[in-house]
């Protein structure tokens, strides 16, 4: 779960009253796992400023924000990102330019995360499972793995981009027992001390195994596929247990900036990935269509206040029209404010 709690960013560039812009004023903002939210809004609305204090970017003057029941509002957006990942308007952030597709991916995989001492076997693996992902996205991106991000166009950094926000980060035995201990909620020295009893087990039965084959008879080639299944199970044994964390997907107006077509070939892709790994997710959009069209909750800012919050049946029903009145409405009373 993530939530914002009485949240509040007041932008002040000259130090006078005057000059204030209030860009979140006292926001609360509960989001549940596996939610899809579309959030619209005029423009200085407060939707950016809302992803940027989740993301770590920006710092609230006050209020928190609660990933899993833990205050995270101090921790630094580097520390974060492991958590969550972003797809900015512009497609010249997110992607390396002077690194190839694959280079890319790699880093997005790797993202914050420290090299746990088995992970040696799994690079080939990494670049079919970039591949399969790639083939997904219907853009030729498969076959350019060796080219560098700096030559492709829009759409498809942009899909890139959102690609490298959504593949699961491998994390790393030290992080994840780092994150363990802080997401598990239990007592720190309990937390790890489970962590470790629980490692040391499935490194001896790691080693057993690797013991087994070197003492089989079985082809090098052989070996070294049940080797490596031997590590995927290992992996997978440790992150059924103590992985705590999804991540969860920013995407701020990811397709503005893409000609119509591109756009509408990105977006279906990320509502494919995001129903088929029901991944939580915040869509800032000024589209009203696609932000009823799309994932099962709707929120409305205005003058950095939310202004309507639906979903499920309730969004369903909702019409452009309907929106387009909320927003008037909500303009007349500011005015007569
Ligand atoms: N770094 C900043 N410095 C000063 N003011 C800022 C800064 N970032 C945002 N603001 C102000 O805060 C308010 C909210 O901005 P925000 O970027 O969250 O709006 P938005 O809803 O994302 O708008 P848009 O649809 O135009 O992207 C605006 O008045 C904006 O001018
Ligand atoms: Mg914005």
């Amino acid at each position: 779960m993530l939530e914002l709690k009485n949240v509040s960013k007041i932008f002040n560039l000259t130090g006078s009253v005057e000059d204030e812009r209030i860009a979140l004023d006292n926001v609360s903002l509960q989001i549940k796992p596996g939610e899809f939210v579309t959030i619209i809004g005029g423009n200085g609305s407060g939707k950016s400023t809302t992803l940027n204090i989740v993301s770590g970017s920006l710092i609230p003057d006050s209020g928190k924000v609660i990933l899993n029941d833990v205050d995270i509002t101090k921790m630094p957006e580097h520390r974060r990102a492991a958590y969550f990942g972003r797809v900015f308007q512009d497609p010249l952030i997110g992607t390396a330019a002077d690194m190839s597709v694959l280079e890319n991916l790699e880093i997005a995989y790797q993202r914050g995360r420290i090299h746990s001492p088995i992970t040696w076997g799994f690079k080939k693996a990494d670049k079919e499972y970039f591949i399969e992902e790639l083939k997904r996205f219907d853009l030729g991106l498969e076959n350019r793995l060796g080219q560098k991000v700096g030559v492709m166009s829009g759409g498809q950094r942009q899909a890139l981009t959102l690609l490298m926000a959504t593949i699961r980060h491998r994390p790393t035995i030290k992080m994840m027992r780092r994150d363990y201990i802080l997401f598990s909620q239990k007592d720190k020295v309990q937390a790890a001390n489970e962590f470790d009893a629980e490692l040391e087990t499935n490194k001896i039965i790691l080693k057993d195994k690797l013991d087994a084959l070197k003492n089989s008879n079985l082809s090098r080639k052989e070996r070294r596929i049940k080797a490596k299944e031997a590590m995927f199970e290992f992996d997978q044994a440790m992150l059924a247990k103590f992985d705590l964390t999804k991540q969860i997907l920013l995407l701020d107006e990811h397709t503005a900036a893409l000609d119509p077509k591109t756009a509408r070939k990105v977006l279906e892709l990320t509502n494919k990935i995001v129903c088929e790994n029901q991944m939580t997710t915040l869509m800032v959009t000024h589209n009203m269509k696609d932000a009823l069209t799309y994932g099962n909750r709707l929120i409305m800012f205005h003058s950095g206040h939310i202004i309507l919050d639906v979903s499920g049946k309730e969004k369903q029903k909702l019409k452009v029209d309907d929106l387009l009145k909320m927003f008037e409405e909500a303009d007349e009373k500011l005015i007569n404010e």
